[in-house]
């Protein structure tokens, strides 16, 4: 391979192929994988095909809104897989815990250099996911903290592009790095009814209802003013992508369809021991009940699981007897099955 100048989509890795890859491991959440996919599709298409001469088409950087637990680091970690780029995250709240913001965004910087094995001109083309963006605004700078707003001024000026110095004296340029940060931004959707313009076009055919309603669902960066974000912020996440809150049936599929999904690892676990993992499927429907209380979105599901499980890994390893293990429900012990050997 030669030295990393332009990063190279792979061949045929279209907007919905990327789509497509997304759907292996994130459940649901079809527009923001859309909307990610021909972002980071036109980023990268950009950037391979930068010339002298051509016009000079500006950066786009990412806001994804959403609740926690709904995905949003896990699409940003699976688009940098298959794109094959360096990707890190970082949380806005605890860079402005620190005194040093610009210390703690040039760890940042050197983190993505180390994942992309040292080669600068990869990290150069990487993912920086940011989350919490929308708590800057209560984070107010005491002595030992940098306030939201400083913080969201030295995340500006990597975000616009520039030549960063790290400690060992080398550079790295952010230009071509993409953004996306993240944050819930609770509430949101109250501003979005008070400021949407296109309320006063009637409409009478369905066609143009849906591209008024999709109008006013869009998150303008005025909208974010509200959640403490500065405009030269804002102004710097031209694209929105919406996360939705995950629904009882969404939690049912996250633990049972991704590939990676918590039924197949630990089916995949006890298959090593020569038993059979056998969950019915009422169980994850207890589970998901259980993680909607918790409200934390999807990230209930696994420790709830484990849980359940747990009793199950602890007696196999000692009945070399056992052949099938099967659950029935959450609140009653798992049926050891024996046959034989
Ligand atoms: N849409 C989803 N599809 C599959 N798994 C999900 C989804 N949303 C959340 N999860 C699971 O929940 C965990 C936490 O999700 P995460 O991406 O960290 O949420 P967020 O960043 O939005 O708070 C993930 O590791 C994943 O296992
Ligand atoms: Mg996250």
């Amino acid at each position: 391979m030669t030295a990393t100048q332009a990063p190279v989509l792979a061949k045929g890795l279209t907007p919905s192929a990327i789509v497509r890859y997304l759907d292996q491991y994130v459940v649901g959440q079809d527009d923001a994988k859309r909307t990610l996919a021909v972002a980071v599709y036109a980023h990268y298409r950009k950037l391979e095909n930068a010339r002298a001469d051509a016009i000079e088409l500006a950066k786009s950087n990412i806001l994804l809104i959403g609740s926690t637990g709904t995905g949003k680091t896990l699409l940003c970690q699976t688009l940098s897989r298959v794109l094959d780029v360096p990707f890190v995250t970082a949380d806005a709240v605890s860079l402005a815990q620190t005194e040093y913001v610009n210390e703690e965004i040039e760890a940042l910087l050197r983190r993505l250099i180390e994942r992309a094995d040292g080669d600068v001109a990869r990290a150069q083309h990487g993912i920086i996911f940011i989350d919490e963006v929308d708590k800057l605004k209560a984070v107010s700078g005491g002595s030992r903290s940098a306030s939201g707003e400083a913080v969201q001024n030295a995340l500006l000026k990597i975000m616009e592009g520039a030549p960063v110095q790290l400690k060992n004296h080398q550079y790295i340029d952010t230009s071509n790095i993409l953004f996306i940060c993240g944050g819930a931004f609770v509430g949101i959707e109250n501003i979005l009814v008070r400021t949407h313009a296109f309320g006063f076009i009637s409409s009478s055919d369905d066609d143009s209802q849906k591209i008024l309603d999709r109008l006013n669902a869009r998150v303008k960066p005025t909208d974010l003013f509200e959640f403490g974000l500065i405009p030269e912020f804002a102004g710097r996440l031209p694209i929105v992508a919406r996360m939705q809150d995950l629904s009882r049936d969404m939690l049912v599929r996250i633990m049972t369809e991704p590939k990676n999904s918590v039924y197949k690892q630990f089916r995949q676990i006890l298959a090593d021991e020569g038993v059979e993992l056998v969950i019915e499927d009422p169980v994850f429907e207890q589970i998901a009940d259980l993680a909607i209380e918790y409200k934390i979105g999807a990230r209930s599901l696994r420790g709830i699981f484990e849980e359940m499980i747990t009793p199950v890994l602890y007696a196999v390893p000692d009945d070399k007897g056992i052949r099938r293990v099967v659950v029935t429900s959450l609140f009653e012990e798992a049926t050891l099955e024996r046959g034989a050997a």
